[in-house]
């Protein structure tokens, strides 16, 4: 018996019985010894699995990849940069990087059929389907992607993902626009191809390196925020051992709801709603009657400022100073002024969260409200993938599979349509 011990008693039977206790945590499966299961609705209490790659203290509001401090992060890595870290576990030698960025840039293009099928969604579509159905549609390109236990063809289809998700993110938004897809260019780094294929109007796009900085920081935050609800999802769809473009697009299918990454297009919606710093105070009472949700708000683990969103208010400065400062950012201060004194926020511990200022700079920036989610996508994939090839290679994983608790009728005989 391990050291540390939980001793049960069923008051029911009387029956007892000891169990490990390690890392704070009970195996859910020794409670079979009592024929009991745990229910766990959301995962309020559950770990599905042990993870390495990123550290969250709710508490504190402290957030780590791989041990390194986000803020660290934030100032000094590059989004490249930080998925090799997620990948591989440390920081990436000079060497390595280049290597490593050399390998992405030769694969950047998609096969042109991928401008076919985009250009069959409707001319309004939202980006955010438009992105989860071509990456899916990836799957069918590279069948050799299904060798899910091959580690040298799960690397290959990690450097497809992180190379080819920009152009089809790029191309999303010039389908979008009616614009003509503009292809990869060898001679430009990651983010700055990204806004040129999204932005390049006849040939030509001036960039602004202070704005793609401040996009790449921002991507940067995104890149893991260990088990939240799009990871699980890659993760659950990925124990079936699809294909990683399968997984990914289940990823961005979780993604895309209003709780998830869509919330900071709703967090700008609500601001147009609001329209004016006067309507704030009117606009929270009816957060507070539960009328709706404060967008942008509060947070499963945090209960405290999410790091994420400390940052992102710095970033904004840098970006406002470029672009002019934006009316819907007075709204916003003011919203979370009045949120963090008012005693239903407070006694809630509900802070902003990573959306609540991000989408405000995506539109300075020039992108639409509709696709700011994709632009976390991007960010968030590096994280993703890191998390498929853990679960992968983790011995303890199986096929995610929850239980359930029955409530549905006993047994009954099946009645003939003319006695119903
Ligand atoms: N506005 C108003 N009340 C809220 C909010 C909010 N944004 N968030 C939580 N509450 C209230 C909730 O009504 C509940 O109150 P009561 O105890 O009176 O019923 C209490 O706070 C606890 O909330 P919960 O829904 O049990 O918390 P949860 O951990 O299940 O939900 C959340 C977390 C992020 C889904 C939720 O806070 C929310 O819906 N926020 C708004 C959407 C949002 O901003 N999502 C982005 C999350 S961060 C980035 C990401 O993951 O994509």
């Amino acid at each position: 018996m391990a050291e540390e011990t939980l001793t049960i008693r069923d008051n029911r039977t009387g029956t007892e019985v000891e169990i490990p206790v390690s890392d704070g945590t009970i195996h859910a499966t020794d409670l079979r010894q009592l024929g009991l299961m745990s229910y766990d609705p959301a995962f309020l209490n559950t770990a599905s699995t042990r993870s390495g790659i990123t550290y969250i203290d709710g508490d504190a509001g402290i957030l780590r990849y791989r041990g390194y401090p986000i803020e660290q992060l934030a100032e000094h890595a590059t989004l490249l940069e930080t998925a090799w870290l997620l990948f591989e576990g440390e920081l990436p030698t000079r060497d390595q990087l280049e290597t490593w960025e050399e390998e992405v840039r030769l694969h950047t293009y998609v096969h042109t059929n991928v401008m076919q099928f985009l250009d069959g969604f409707r001319h309004d579509a939202h980006p955010m389907g438009m992105l989860l159905g071509a990456v899916a549609a990836l799957s069918t390109f590279y069948p050799d992607a299904k060798e899910i236990g091959d580690v040298e063809s799960r690397r290959l289809q990690r450097v497809r993902l992180i190379a080819k998700f920009p152009t089809i993110a790029a191309w999303v938004f010039r389908h979008s626009r009616g614009l003509p897809y503009v292809f990869p260019r060898n001679d430009l780094d990651y983010i700055g191809n990204f806004v040129n294929m999204t932005f390049e109007i006849g040939g030509v796009h001036e960039p602004n390196p202070v704005l793609q900085r401040a996009l790449e920081i921002l991507l940067v935050l995104h890149a893991d925020h260990e088990q939240n609800a799009s990871t699980n999802a890659v993760r659950g769809v990925g124990s079936t051992q699809v294909d990683p473009f399968s997984a990914v697009s289940a990823g961005i299918a979780a993604l895309y709801g209003p709780l998830h990454g869509g919330a900071n297009e709703q967090v700008l919606r609500m601001l147009d709603e609001i329209g004016d710093v006067k309507n704030v105070p009117a606009f929270i009472e009816g957060v507070k009657n539960h009328e709706r949700l404060l967008m942008g708000f509060g947070h499963r683990i945090y209960k405290n400022y999410d790091p994420r969103a400390k940052l992102i208010k710095r970033v904004a400065d840098d970006v406002f100073a470029q672009t002019g400062i934006d009316p819907k950012l007075e709204i916003a201060l003011e919203l979370e002024r009045i949120a963090l004194e008012d005693d239903y926020f407070v006694s809630r511990k509900l802070y902003p969260n990573v959306d609540f200022y991000s989408g405000i700079i995506y539109r300075a920036m020039g992108y639409p409200t509709d696709y700011f989610t994709v632009l976390f996508a991007l960010g968030r994939l590096p994280g993703w993938l890191a998390q498929w090839e853990e679960m992968l290679s983790d011995s303890e994983q199986k096929i995610a599979r929850p239980r359930q608790i029955y409530t549905g009728y006993d047994e009954r005989d099946f009645v003939p349509i003319a006695g119903r």
